[in-house]
């Protein structure tokens, strides 16, 4: 197979973990005899930097062009701190989302039973979760109309939704659900909001379609709640822009740290590869990010995009028994364990790459 992928490593620890997820990629293709071939392009702070804007236009081509991008992270303290600046990191990737039509972002929660302790959670509250999230992201709060007064005193964002922007995701979430557990449970704020009102609406109609599926709606808050009281209950869950953003934060949590999930925005062209986790500037240069969402969205890609279901499944293979042996990044070290050993970025990227390689099956 012949893919043209486009890697932006971004800000902060993008660019010392995306070398990981495009080393995977690179060594998949030795292995399978795929040629992949790189090209790599800025965003963010990264591109402000030498452009003045977020986005260059000539990244946008760039990713237009491509089958595929695999993404680093983005952001910076400086902008963080200073809410008067016009121009920010995150414009870049809200707009590249809008013009690639990437409005479904799929996040696993995946939980590996080796990380049952790194998480803050009760291991048996954990054991056996499998969320998928279906998060809209192309529309809601995020891309309304946003407004400041003249004497800066009044500020509004709107949240607004069409019904073609919520079937769509929507129909993709039921689909999905068809493919594992059959549930699917959307969250909104229907009690309060009217563009929830809306969204329930579209998803109960839009549920008639897939008697199959067992469909449930929950207030955001509450889900909020169940996702840590008792994970397990969710298998699909579909929801909005905004409240998709906190609760896969949240949900991190469940698979022991946000260095640890991958997600998948897809629509109308190439797919958007990206580790859920931001820039992460306080570690940044440090050797001691955890590569592992940028792998696992090196996996997604090739599962989700390519249709590469067994080089996808090898990767997450490798990332399991490299964890089985005892390998950590110190965010998902369990420190009352006395036998991990703590990895900084490059060789937990190494011996991921190692151990793919050895997993070949001899003939
Ligand atoms: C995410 C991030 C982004 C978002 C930011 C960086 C704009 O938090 O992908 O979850 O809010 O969508
Ligand atoms: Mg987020």
């Amino acid at each position: 197979m012949t893919k043209n992928i486009l890697i932006i490593p971004g800000d902060g620890i993008g660019q010392e973990v995306t070398v990981w997820g495009k080393a995977v990629l690179q060594e998949v293709a030795t292995i399978f005899n795929h040629e992949f071939s790189f090209d790599e392009a800025l965003m963010g702070h990264a591109a402000i930097e030498i452009y003045g804007i977020p986005l260059p236009d000539e990244t946008l081509q760039k990713a237009r062009c491509s089958n595929a991008i695999l993404f680093g992270a983005i952001g910076h303290a400086k902008y963080d701190n200073d809410p008067s600046l016009k121009v920010r990191p995150e414009q870049g990737l809200l707009k590249i989302r809008k013009e690639l039509g990437l409005y479904a972002n799929l996040r696993p929660i995946i939980l590996f039973n080796e990380l049952l302790n790194a998480s803050s959670l009760k291991p048996e509250v954990l054991r056996g979760t499998d969320i998928l999230f279906f998060r809209e992201l192309t529309g809601d709060v995020y891309f309304g109309d946003k407004h400041r007064s003249e004497d800066g005193n009044t500020a509004s964002d709107l949240m607004i939704y069409h019904r073609f922007e919520i079937e769509r995701i929507a129909r993709k979430a039921f689909v999905a659900a068809q493919g594992r557990r059959k549930k699917l449970c959307s969250v909104d704020k229907a009690n309060v909001l009217e563009s929830s009102r809306l969204w329930r609406e579209v998803v109960q109609q839009l549920a008639k379609e897939f008697p199959d599926v067992e469909t449930k709606h929950m207030f955001v808050d509450n889900a909020a709640m169940q996702l840590v009281k008792d994970p397990k209950q969710f298998d699909v869950v579909l929801t909005a822009n905004l409240f998709g953003d906190i609760l896969t934060d949240e949900a991190s949590q469940i698979a022991g740290s946000m260095g640890m999930l991958a997600s998948a925005s897809v629509g109308d062209g190439p797919g958007f590869f990206e580790p859920i986790h931001g820039s992460a500037h306080d570690i940044a240069g440090q050797n001691i990010a955890n590569p592992i969402a940028s792998i696992l969205s090196a996996a997604l890609m090739l599962d989700i995009d390519f249709g590469l279901k067994e080089e996808a499944t090898l990767i997450l293979n490798a990332v399991k028994s490299v964890l089985k042996e005892g390998y950590r990044t110190i965010d998902i070290a369990d420190a009352t364990s006395h036998s991990l050993k703590v990895l900084g970025t490059q060789e937990m990227g190494r011996i991921i790459v190692k151990h793919l390689r050895q997993m070949v099956p001899a003939c």
